[in-house]
């Protein structure tokens, strides 16, 4: 097949076979199509668009490009997955305090993507964890302790692995029928029966309106469901980055902070809100099931999770206990109010490009990333301000992206004279 002739059709606003989704992507997959290519079929897509079936398809050909995971026996296997967006540190808290709930956590996670961060790259903060788990040890994994975490593999969905660092770093990430491939063929390849979503909707998300995030939650649960799988989405916002911390080790810190139960609310609340999401998909009482997601935060059990899992998978639990090891960028660099009122807004694009600047994110394929740099939040939305007081905190080392991180913050913080109504973290659920 002539692989031009492919790129042609999309880029004439035709529809692909399965068929030929898969030349394209196996071929990938295997190095016969070479990156440019790939990138002007993914640029083609961009920009034209895929129909329902045809990211069905897309899905299924990714999900089928190495092995499905079988759970088989595990019991109350479940899934979670973010579409993107900055602060947003929500699995690291969330998958213990499942495991701590009973539940069996066998999760496929992904590495930063644009401006967004990920998973993988935040737990790679503590020294010798690794996502690297053949399938007999995240098995095993996931049966012992109740969470196992693993990244794309050559074993599994790989050609997610392969798609999504081309994206990265070639403007093709904010695309419905891209996302929802990408996320879904983990999950079907992880294997988990029930899955939750998470779908970020603003100015840090990939989808900017809650109609845009509402039409790729519903493809989701869709492709989902149609694979015999119990999906829901919610829907919530991005306009502000979640939590006070955006950039590696400092979302880690965070993380660990929340589920010793001292996070903030916002975050607090979220992980919350999608536990009971996971329990409620399996038939239990919401009240009943929020109070005891919410119990495992202060009862020690969803930490004691996430250090068994930290230790399982080469990483130094002592930094579980011990917060003073990470490493942490030295510098500091403060971003002011100009004027007296209340934070009307911190754009959490602006952040994100923030944290990517100083070195904590990718601009080119596979480039190494630091996880000591960062952003903290000293004040979020609707809190008072006085004009010359710090409102964000750059942690950085020194010359790089420092001036770019500052512009940045400067411009995506406004302050207003009167306090902002407050915005729902929560706007919609879809299943
Ligand atoms: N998360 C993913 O795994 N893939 C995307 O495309 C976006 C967010």
């Amino acid at each position: 097949v002539n692989i031009p002739d492919l790129i042609r059709k999309k880029r004439d606003g035709e529809t692909h076979t399965k068929q030929e989704l898969e030349t394209l992507v196996l071929g990938y997959t295997r190095g016969d199509v070479p990156d440019y290519q790939m990138s002007a079929w993914l640029m083609a897509v961009f920009l034209r668009g895929m129909a329902e079936q045809e990211t069905a398809d897309l899905t299924m050909v990714m999900a089928e490009s190495g092995d499905l995971m079988n759970l088989g026996d595990l019991p109350r296997t479940v899934d979670k997955h973010s579409t993107g967006g900055v602060g947003d540190k929500t699995s690291l808290i969330l998958t213990p305090m499942l495991a701590a709930l009973g539940q069996t956590v066998a999760k496929m996670s992904g590495r930063g993507l644009a401006h967004t961060g990920g998973t993988i790259d935040k737990l790679e903060s503590i020294p010798g964890w690794t996502s690297e788990l053949d399938e007999d040890h995240f098995i095993a994994q996931a049966r012992e302790i109740g969470l196992a975490l693993v990244g794309q593999s050559r074993d599994l969905a790989p050609a997610d692995g392969k798609l999504y660092a081309l994206r990265d770093v070639t403007a093709t990430v904010d695309c419905l029928p891209l996302i929802a491939s990408s996320i879904m063929s983990k999950k079907l390849a992880s294997g988990a029966h029930t899955v939750v979503l998470d779908v970020k909707v603003g100015a840090g998300a990939f989808m900017r309106t809650l109609d845009a995030g509402r039409g790729l939650a519903r493809a989701m649960v869709d492709i989902g469901n149609r694979a015999g799988r119990q999906v829901r989405a919610v829907l919530t916002d991005m306009d502000t980055p979640l939590g006070h911390m955006a950039g590696n080790s400092l979302e880690v810190l965070e993380a660990l902070a929340t589920l010793r139960g001292e996070g903030p609310q916002d975050l607090t609340d979220l992980c919350v809100a999608l536990a009971v999401e996971a329990l409620a998909a399996q038939g239990e009482d919401e009240a009943q099931a929020r109070e005891r997601a919410l119990a495992t935060l202060h009862d020690g059990s969803a930490l004691a999770k996430f250090r068994a899992f930290v230790a399982a998978q080469g990483g130094d639990a002592t930094y579980v206990d011990d917060v003073t090891k990470f490493d942490v960028a030295p510098g500091r660099a403060d971003v002011t109010a100009t004027e007296s009122g209340f934070v009307a807004g911190i754009d959490a694009l602006s952040v994100g490009r923030a944290v990517l600047a100083l070195g904590g994110g990718r601009e080119r394929k596979g480039e190494a990333i630091d996880h000591g740099v960062g952003v903290e939040l000293l004040r979020k939305p609707g809190e008072a301000v006085q004009a010359g007081e710090s409102v964000i905190r750059i942690y950085h080392r020194g010359a790089r992206g420092l001036e770019v991180a500052q512009r940045l913050l400067a411009e995506g913080l406004s302050v207003s004279a009167q306090a902002p109504a407050p915005e729902p973290l929560i706007l919609d659920r879809v299943f």
